[in-house]
């Protein structure tokens, strides 16, 4: 049985980055069975699985909710915090109000776009921002801060040129405008480089911290000086294209991770576990296997995932219809278009959850579906009396990535309200 609750957020932070002003922008508010149903047609009963997970069906009526169209007006404006900042690379003493207790003794860890531009260069994308690290220590009552830019390849390139030479998520790199116009033009048939501006998640893998955003590099650091030791690249090891910022990790410190291959034949979804023990002293992510791979629906249209779910025994991948056109993508550059522009909300595939026995690596019989929705991270995932039960925030409407353009959360006053007039849903009961 898989159960799902469904925290609808209202106008969606939920993403790695800034932090949000505690304000009404995420409210999670609750379970909801209303968009949630069983597709019996497609459900293939295996008896040998049922003791494990047995048929879907989601939730008791009782917990029937409303669905309700809102518009929320005078939001504070959230610029300050997506503008770019100096980095404070020598320790300073942190202001404190209240007090921490003597016995916690740290370092809290965050990271998130810090710079959004080079020369004339602008970013256009929340997501694009020059990844800025950033430590907490916590000592004897004590707390002091310090911060660093992460000295990606991308980083120094631009740095350099004092340009934007590499093409993130929602910023497409010009071409060089030293090049003569010939060159220019023919620059657009090279390959794109691929970011390495892993601003979204401190990850840990054999002990070691690594910097993750979803393409194929990951940047392992020390998490003492904030210093880049080494630029990993996850297709070295086993065949995928990248891997999400939001592994899960078993008690022995067995990590789990999702990444996609393309082929001619078309995409998959690879479930990836990385072993907890290393080899030797330079040991990265060696021995990562590829434990299962789920065909993507359509072909060459594989969803757009954030994140997934892991319990005791089970993996659970949200397939939503947020979908890649790897065509588009592939081309984007001849297109002069970010890869952002090949990403577009299509809920005539619904959403589909695939569960996977994380130990045999064996997806399970059946197909579950629920009307469409967007979800970017996966609050929890636990089994209970034979349930599999996910917690999730999601959004009826999958416009978000848009919204997250920084033209749209610059905006203060009624520009932001109109912003925030995209068709979000609150469920009450
Ligand atoms: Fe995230």
């Amino acid at each position: 049985m898989l159960l799902c609750n469904f925290g609808i957020i209202r106008s969606g932070n939920g993403f790695d980055g800034p932090q949000m002003p505690d304000s009404p922008q995420l409210s999670s508010l609750g379970k909801s069975d209303s968009s949630f149903s069983e597709s019996p047609g497609l459900f293939d009963k295996d008896e040998s699985l049922e003791k494990d997970l047995n048929v879907l069906k989601y939730m008791d009526k009782s917990h029937q909710t409303k669905a309700v169209s809102c518009k929320q007006e005078g939001l504070p404006c959230i610029a300050p915090l997506i503008a770019t900042v100096e980095e404070t690379p020598q320790t300073i003493s942190a202001q404190v109000r209240g007090h921490f207790p003597k016995w916690l003794n740290g370092s809290l860890l965050r990271i998130g776009p810090g710079k959004f531009e080079f020369g004339k260069d602008k970013y256009n994308h929340w997501f694009d921002g020059m990844a800025l690290l950033h430590q907490f220590r916590m000592e004897k009552g004590t707390v002091t801060y310090r911060s660093k830019f992460l000295q990606s390849d991308t980083y120094k390139a631009n740095s350099a040129q004092n340009r934007i030479v590499i093409s993130e998520f929602g910023t497409l790199a010009l071409p060089d405008p030293c090049r003569n116009v010939f060159e220019r033009f023919m620059s657009k048939f090279e390959l794109p480089a691929i970011t390495d501006n892993t601003s979204v998640n401190y990850v840990r893998y054999k002990g070691d911290y690594y910097l993750s955003t979803e393409t194929n590099f990951m940047n392992k650091v020390d998490i003492e000086t904030l210093e880049k030791t080494e630029k990993v690249d996850w297709s070295k090891f086993i065949a995928v294209n990248g891997a999400t910022a939001h592994p899960h990790y078993d008690p022995d410190g067995t990590a789990y991770n999702m990444g996609n291959s393309y082929g001619p034949h078309g995409s998959c979804y690879n479930i990836i576990r990385i072993p907890p023990e290393k080899g030797d002293l330079g040991d990265t992510i060696h021995g990562a296997q590829v434990i299962c791979s789920i065909a993507s629906a359509p072909s060459f249209k594989p969803s757009y995932y954030h994140s997934f779910g892991m319990t005791k025994n089970y993996i659970i991948f949200i397939e939503q219809p947020l979908k890649m056109n790897l065509w588009k993508i592939v081309t984007s550059k001849i297109r002069g278009k970010a890869f952002s522009d090949g990403i577009s909300w299509e809920p005539q595939y619904n959403t589909r959850f695939h569960v996977v026995n994380k130990h045999t690596g064996q997806l399970l019989p059946g197909m579950y579906y629920s009307k469409p929705f967007v979800t970017f991270h996966q609050i929890n995932a636990f089994e209970d009396q034979d349930c599999v039960v996910i917690d999730l925030c999601c959004q009826d409407n999958g416009r978000n990535l848009e919204i997250y353009q920084l033209q749209n959360l610059r905006k203060a006053g009624e520009g932001l309200d109109q912003v925030n007039i995209f068709d979000f849903q609150v469920s009450s009961k």
